[in-house]
């Protein structure tokens, strides 16, 4: 009961926080189900959405057997600390001073976070160091 009691009372305090505090949402999409849920958030929490975007458009990630986001997603895998196997995304200019609270959606590709998001995180890893993340 105690231990009910306790984990409800941290629920509230994160609750009542989560209210006071700004967030941001940042999120990727390929096909459509992640938008959905950060449209939700943000009719929910009142949060910000920036939508991570590749540059290169027009491309199926999912096409044979998600052939090409399995590619991309292996080329991060094999050399993860240079820039270069990164997708290029389009620029993105965010002032994280103003947020307390950042969430990243994005959807698993071949259970990593998709690649255009792992670029966009790779990039901003400076920025977001020290953020209450989602
Ligand atoms: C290249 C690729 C790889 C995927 N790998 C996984 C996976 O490993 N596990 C999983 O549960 N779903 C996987 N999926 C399915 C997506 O994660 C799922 O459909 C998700 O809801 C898509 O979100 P979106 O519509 O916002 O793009 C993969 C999809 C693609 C395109």
């Amino acid at each position: 009961m105690k231990k009910l009691l306790i984990t409800a009372l941290l629920g509230l305090s994160t609750a009542v926080s989560y209210a006071e505090g700004k967030t941001l949402m940042i999120f990727y999409s390929f096909s459509g189900n992640i938008e959905k849920i950060a449209e939700t958030v943000k009719a929910e929490t009142g949060a910000d959405l920036v939508k991570v975007e590749p540059l290169q458009k027009g491309l199926n990630y999912a096409a044979n057997n998600y052939s090409l986001g399995s590619d991309l997603i292996d080329r991060i895998r094999r050399n993860p600390n240079d820039s270069k196997s990164y997708p290029p995304i389009e620029p993105i200019k965010i002032d994280f001073s103003s947020y307390d609270f950042v969430i990243i959606g994005t959807p698993l590709w071949w259970s990593q976070m998709a690649a255009p998001m792992q670029t966009f995180l790779y990039n901003n890893a400076n920025e977001l160091e020290g953020k209450k993340l989602g």
